[in-house]
């Protein structure tokens, strides 16, 4: 490209909006939407004196792993310019004009997910009223940089051996990428699942509200609902999984099926609804695919133990005499000092911090003082 060529392609992307950088843009922005959203103080306050951002960062909006869907499949409510107030957001069970699934070859959809989290006990409308917005929607738990790809390199090991039949090195990089994140079972550690989970339930408002809101609907809660979070962090499993240890039970290895985990995770019900893998009847499945010798008996340990003494005597108990221990140790080493400090000062010795020792007699005719010894 000549000086004079360069300059001509810069102002043309200049124009139509798509930053100059020397490596390949993924995204293309056909509809033209980053005409307006690329520019960085484009935003308002809401009613409520919040500020919003308009702001799309076209580098950054490039590298997630929906740059491939044009922006208004799924902001499908953006018809006409200006845009209209907006009613529903994005409900993520939109379906996809632009991609296909290879599989099925119909329009690419999360609706199998969405239906499977509608069914859960955290289902909701997008917009809802205050109350329902305690439970999480699909962009509580995902936002892009969880699923944007780490800048690892790709091997070119690997993707050479593809290249010789595929021929096109973009191609291949690109299910590379897209498949071996998932070969690898690149996911959430136990440890982000737990602050996940307990982000919320672990939020003593929210529990009040909830129980509340319950009791007037004339419902019931799990009995371990309001100390959940906490509990497990006490437990066993949480217990050593705080200690770095991979193995243990976070809480979605109890709370969603292991059939068809993925979607499973999307599908959590209380121990209650015979569909959870902690209700009574499939307990012991759960259980024994990690413990395998596991038996009824076994099911019945406490995953989230309270320390009271109607649900968990020994714990209790344990606690209790644990406590009693604590307290006359301490005690008696106290009592120890005090009648050791009494009997020295009788005899004329002293408390001084000197010469790397505590205990010194004054010795009135050397005008010196002895060390006890
Ligand atoms: C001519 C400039 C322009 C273009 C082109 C444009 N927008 Fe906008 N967009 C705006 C402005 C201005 C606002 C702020 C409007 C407001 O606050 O009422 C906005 C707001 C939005 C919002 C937030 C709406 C809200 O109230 O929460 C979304 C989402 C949005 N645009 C998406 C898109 C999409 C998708 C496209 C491409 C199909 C697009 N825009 C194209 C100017 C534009
Ligand atoms: C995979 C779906 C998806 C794609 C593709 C997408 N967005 Fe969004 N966008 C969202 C979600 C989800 C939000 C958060 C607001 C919501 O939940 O309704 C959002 C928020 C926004 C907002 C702020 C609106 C607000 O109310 O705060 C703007 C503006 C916006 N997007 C513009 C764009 C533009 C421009 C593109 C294309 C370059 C684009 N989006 C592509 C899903 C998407
Ligand atoms: C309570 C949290 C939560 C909610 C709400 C949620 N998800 Fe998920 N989602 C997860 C977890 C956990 C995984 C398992 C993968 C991981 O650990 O990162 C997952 C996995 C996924 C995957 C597979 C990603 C991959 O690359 O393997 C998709 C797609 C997905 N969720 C879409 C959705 C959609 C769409 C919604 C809304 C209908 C939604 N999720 C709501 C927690 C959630
Ligand atoms: C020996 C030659 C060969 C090698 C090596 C090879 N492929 Fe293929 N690949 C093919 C052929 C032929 C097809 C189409 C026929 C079929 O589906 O089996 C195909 C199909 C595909 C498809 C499906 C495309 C579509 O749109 O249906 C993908 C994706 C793919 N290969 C990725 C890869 C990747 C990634 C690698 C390296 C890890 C690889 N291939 C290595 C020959 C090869
Ligand atoms: C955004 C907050 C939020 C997040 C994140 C969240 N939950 Fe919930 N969860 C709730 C709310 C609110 C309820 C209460 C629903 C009700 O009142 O019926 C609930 C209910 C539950 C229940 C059933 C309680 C009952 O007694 O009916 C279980 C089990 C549960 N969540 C497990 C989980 C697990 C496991 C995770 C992590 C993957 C998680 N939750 C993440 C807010 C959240
Ligand atoms: C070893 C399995 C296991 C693990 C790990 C676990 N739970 Fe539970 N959870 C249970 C069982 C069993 C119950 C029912 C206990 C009862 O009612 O006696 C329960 C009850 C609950 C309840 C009350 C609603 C219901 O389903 O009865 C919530 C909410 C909950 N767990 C959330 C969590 C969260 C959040 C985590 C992670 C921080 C977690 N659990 C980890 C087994 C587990
Ligand atoms: C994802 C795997 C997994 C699941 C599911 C699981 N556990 Fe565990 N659990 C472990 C690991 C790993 C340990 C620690 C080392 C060991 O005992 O193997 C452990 C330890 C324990 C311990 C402490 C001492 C011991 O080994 O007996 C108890 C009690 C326990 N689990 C009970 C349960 C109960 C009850 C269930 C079913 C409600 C359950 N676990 C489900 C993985 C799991």
């Amino acid at each position: 490209m000549t000086m004079k060529q360069s300059w001509i392609t810069l102002l043309f992307l200049i124009m139509i909006g798509i930053p100059y950088s020397g490596t390949v843009q993924a995204y293309v922005d056909e509809e033209g939407c980053l005409l307006c959203h690329k520019y960085p103080k484009m935003g308002r306050i809401t009613e409520d004196g919040a500020r919003r951002t308009y702001y799309v960062m076209p580098h950054v909006f490039g590298k997630t792993v929906h740059r491939n869907v044009p922006c208004r499949d799924c902001h499908n409510y953006i018809e006409e310019l200006p845009h209209r107030e907006v009613e529903t957001g994005v409900t993520c069970n939109t379906e996809c004009h632009s991609v296909k699934n290879p599989a099925t070859g119909k329009n690419f959809s999360h609706k199998p997910i969405y239906d499977a989290y509608r069914d859960s006990v955290h289902g909701r409308d997008k917009i809802t009223s205050e109350l329902e917005s305690d439970k999480p929607y699909c962009i509580t738990c995902h936002t892009n940089p969880i699923y944007n790809p780490k800048e690892e390199s790709i091997p070119k090991r690997v993707t050479d051996r593809c290249v010789i039949c595929h021929e096109d090195r973009e191609f291949v990089e690109s299910w590379y990428s897209h498949t071996s994140r998932r070969i690898r079972e690149v996911k959430r550690s136990s440890i982000e699942i737990i602050e996940l989970c307990s982000s919320c339930h672990e939020d003593q408002s929210m529990v009040d509200r909830r129980l509340k809101a319950a009791e007037a609907r004339g419902e019931e809660l799990g009995k371990k609902f309001p100390v959940a979070a906490e509990t497990y962090k006490d437990s066993f499993h949480g217990k050593v999984t705080r200690y770095g240890f991979t193995e243990a039970a976070n809480c979605l290895d109890c709370h969603a099926d292991y059939e068809n985990y993925y979607l499973s995770v999307h599908e959590i019900r209380p121990s209650r609804d015979p569909l959870s893998p902690m209700h009574d009847d499939k307990r012991v499945e759960t259980c024994q695919r990690c413990h395998e010798y596991a038996n009824e008996n076994y099911a019945t340990i406490d995953p989230h133990p309270t320390k009271d003494l109607e649900s968990n005597p020994f714990i209790y108990y344990a606690e209790e005499i644990y406590n009693w221990i604590s307290y006359v140790v301490i005690a008696g080493l106290i009592a120890l000092a005090l009648f050791e400090t009494i009997g020295r000062r009788r005899d004329g010795a002293s408390w001084k911090l000197r010469r790397g020792s505590s205990w010194w007699r004054s010795n009135r005719k050397r005008k010196d003082r002895d060390r006890v010894i």
